[in-house]
């Protein structure tokens, strides 16, 4: 689909602009795959004026009807869609807001490889004047004006996010060089220097850190309505995972199966037999099973903010952070598969602060490290599917 805007005032090169954009920006990663985020496409001269207000435009003429709308202004709306969040767990909130804060950058990436650059970006509780679908909490407001040369070209940007993806298989055996880690933490944290990276590489953290795995990710399975919930991301099929375009098919979580063992996984991980398992010590096998993953992997990465208490509009900044990170790592060779479940209850939260001597809030933790394997890409929704012109 091509985004047109009204017939007021439509400027084409915009339009084919953000469409390819979009496109890019659609492979950016979420929790559960769950494509958590709205874009809105300001177009009205109502809504563009407003938006013009709310950047700080003509300031000097508050009231609106006098407020001017440079021709060659657009703006673009960021929100949460709350129909598609997880929320099982209030650690979900954070990962929403990391999730929309990931597609947020590689949108804008996106929209510089072709010309347009962002030139103010407003965080206001006013954004909602814009008139927004009832599900949608905006978060971000940007306006956007042609630029000079891009930075990078659209096909660079588009292949490495293409190229860009969660890997759950074992890792070679090969660790990852100390200059590596340092140009993956100096480049990546250009946009805000707030965020502590670290890197678990020696022997004795990662065995540390392998042993808390082991002790605590059954937690997952254990956990009846977080269960439940990332089971409703588990497609039956690869088909079914193509036609809804997002969550996750069990070649995606487990790699290539055979169908044997495909019907075995899913009658292990539907909830009912979670339930009936429980008790057995089940989930404290999975955990051993991800704990052994960990164990090959040569680093682990710690992302955190120095304050517990972090608003939306950190956490946003956050995953815009991380979209520089997990690129340049795609650049670098390297792959990540987060293991969130650590930092997604209160007290192992604490606990892994305790053990590796962090403060604040660790928002992000995945194993780093050289895939030994091809990943299927997973699925997406339509890249327009989320977009909606105001
Ligand atoms: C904030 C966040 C948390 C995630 N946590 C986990 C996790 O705990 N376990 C996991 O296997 N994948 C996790 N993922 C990876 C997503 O499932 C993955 O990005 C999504 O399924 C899309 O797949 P892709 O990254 O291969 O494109 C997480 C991703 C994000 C952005």
């Amino acid at each position: 689909m091509t985004v047109r805007r009204s017939v007021q005032r439509e400027d084409l090169s915009f339009s084919t602009a953000l469409t390819a954009a979009m496109a890019t920006a659609a492979r950016a990663p979420s929790s559960h795959n769950s494509q958590p985020w709205g874009l809105a496409y300001v177009v009205s001269d109502l809504a563009r004026r407003r938006a013009a207000a709310l950047c700080g435009d003509n300031l000097s003429q508050p009231d609106l009807p006098g407020v001017r709308v440079d021709i060659d202004a657009e703006f673009l709306l960021l929100a949460a869609d709350r129909a598609r969040e997880l929320a099982a767990l209030p650690a979900h909130h954070a990962e929403m807001q990391l999730s929309c804060g990931l597609y947020w950058r590689l949108l804008q990436r996106a929209l510089a490889a072709e010309g347009w650059i962002v030139r103010t970006e407003v965080v206001s509780a006013d954004l909602g004047v814009l008139g927004l679908p009832a599900d949608w909490r905006p978060l971000r407001l940007a306006r956007l004006e042609r630029a000079g040369t891009p930075t990078e070209t659209r096909t660079q940007l588009r292949d490495l996010a293409a190229a860009r993806h969660t890997d759950r298989g074992p890792y070679l055996d090969k660790p990852i060089p100390v200059g590596v880690a340092d140009t993956l933490a100096r480049r990546s944290s250009q946009t805000s220097q707030r965020i502590d990276i670290r890197f678990l590489t020696s022997e004795d953290d990662r065995s540390r850190f392998v042993r808390f795995v082991a002790r605590h990710a059954g937690r997952d399975f254990a956990h009846p309505a977080a269960w439940r919930e990332t089971h409703s991301f588990i497609r039956r099929s690869e088909t079914e995972a193509r036609e809804r375009g997002d969550g996750f098919s069990l070649e995606h979580l487990f790699g290539p199966l055979s169908a044997t063992a495909m019907l075995l996984r899913r009658i292990a991980l539907a909830p009912i037999t979670m339930r009936l398992l429980r008790p057995t010590g089940f989930p404290r096998i999975l955990a051993a099973q991800l704990a052994a993953l960990v164990r090959q992997s040569p680093a682990v990465l710690l992302l955190s903010l120095p304050e517990a208490a972090v608003g939306d509009d950190e956490l946003v900044a956050a995953g815009q952070l991380l979209t520089d990170f997990w690129l340049l790592a795609t650049d670098m060779g390297l792959v990540l598969h987060p293991i969130s479940v650590v930092i997604q209850h209160d007290d192992l939260h604490a606990r892994l602060c305790a053990e590796f001597g962090l403060a604040g809030l660790v928002f992000f933790v995945a194993r780093l490290g050289y895939s030994a394997h091809h990943c299927p890409p997973s699925p997406r929704r339509s890249p327009a599917a989320s977009l909606r012109t105001l």
